[in-house]
């Protein structure tokens, strides 16, 4: 495994490297939720390459750009383990340098939702991807179903901007309780655990109402709310009922439909969400 740490290195490498080409991008402090998408990548590629970028861009000033989990060390054991020919990895400098100053906004996608609550997230998140599919020139990039905005934003990323890679997305992985993997759950305390689980079990209680019958959206919405409500440490973000192409937001599920939530716990914050039917 070749671990690269500048954009010239990795053309270089890049122009020797056996096509198709699946490109994993990451900000590190891997689980078993990014091992799924290399798990996928190896299987549909000759090659693999994964970055390791913790991207500043996508967090605002209030975020925790400081206090992100990391562990290169450990991240770089993982993807060998699993057979990952690239890492590029570069540092903020590297991809940021001085006089940087081109961004890209995607729009209406981005805008709503994560978009709306997090201002400059996905502007940030844009910009980075459009970077790493540019530097790394994969034919297939795969992403995790729990960002399920995040991969509806890159879709449209890299079909407006003609980038050439097939946006593959990969269902979420959870742990034995239904909390969503996520680098973030490191932080969450083992008496924050209940807190948590407010967003995998208020997806179930949305998905029981639908497989009961139930097409009023705000019907579960409420229901949705009241059950993280009584549920101490947990602060609810949002949460949404939104046709799954557009995000704008349902009054009734006739379409398919993505239930989704943001949900504090402690300085934590979590998201997860589900597609009906
Ligand atoms: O999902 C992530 O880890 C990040 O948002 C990504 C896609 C690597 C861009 O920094």
């Amino acid at each position: 495994m070749k671990i690269i740490e500048t954009v010239d290195a990795f053309r270089d490498v890049r122009r020797r490297t056996p096509d198709p080409l699946g490109l994993v991008p990451t900000m590190g402090y891997l689980h078993d939720g990014h091992l799924a998408l290399v798990r996928r990548a190896r299987a549909e590629n000759a090659s693999v390459a994964a970055s390791i970028f913790v991207n500043p861009t996508q967090f605002a000033p209030t975020e925790d750009l400081a206090t992100y989990p990391r562990d290169m060390e450990g991240d770089l054991e993982k993807l060998e383990r699993e057979g990952v020919d690239l890492v590029l990895a570069p540092n903020a400098d590297e991809m940021y340098p001085s006089g940087f100053d081109t961004f890209v906004d995607v729009g209406d996608v981005a805008n709503r939702l994560e978009g709306a609550h997090r201002p400059g997230h996905f502007r940030g998140v844009a910009t980075v991807v459009c970077k790493l599919l540019t530097i790394v020139r994969p034919d297939r990039a795969y992403f995790g179903q729990k960002d399920a905005q995040q991969s509806m934003v890159i879709r449209r990323l890299s079909a407006d901007l003609n980038l050439g890679a097939e946006i593959v997305v990969v269902p979420t992985v959870r742990d034995a309780d239904g909390l969503a993997l996520s680098s973030r759950n490191a932080y969450v305390k083992p008496d924050q655990r209940d807190a948590a689980l407010t967003l995998s079990h208020s997806l179930n209680l949305a998905r029981r109402m639908y497989d009961d019958g139930v097409r009023d959206a705000e019907k579960i919405r409420s229901q949705m709310r009241e059950l993280i409500a009584v549920v101490p440490g947990a602060n609810l973000d949002y949460v949404s009922i939104a046709d799954a192409d557009t995000l704008a937001e349902l009054d009734d599920i006739d379409r398919p439909a993505l239930v989704s939530l943001a949900v504090n716990v402690g300085s934590v914050r979590l998201i997860d969400n589900t597609l009906l039917p």
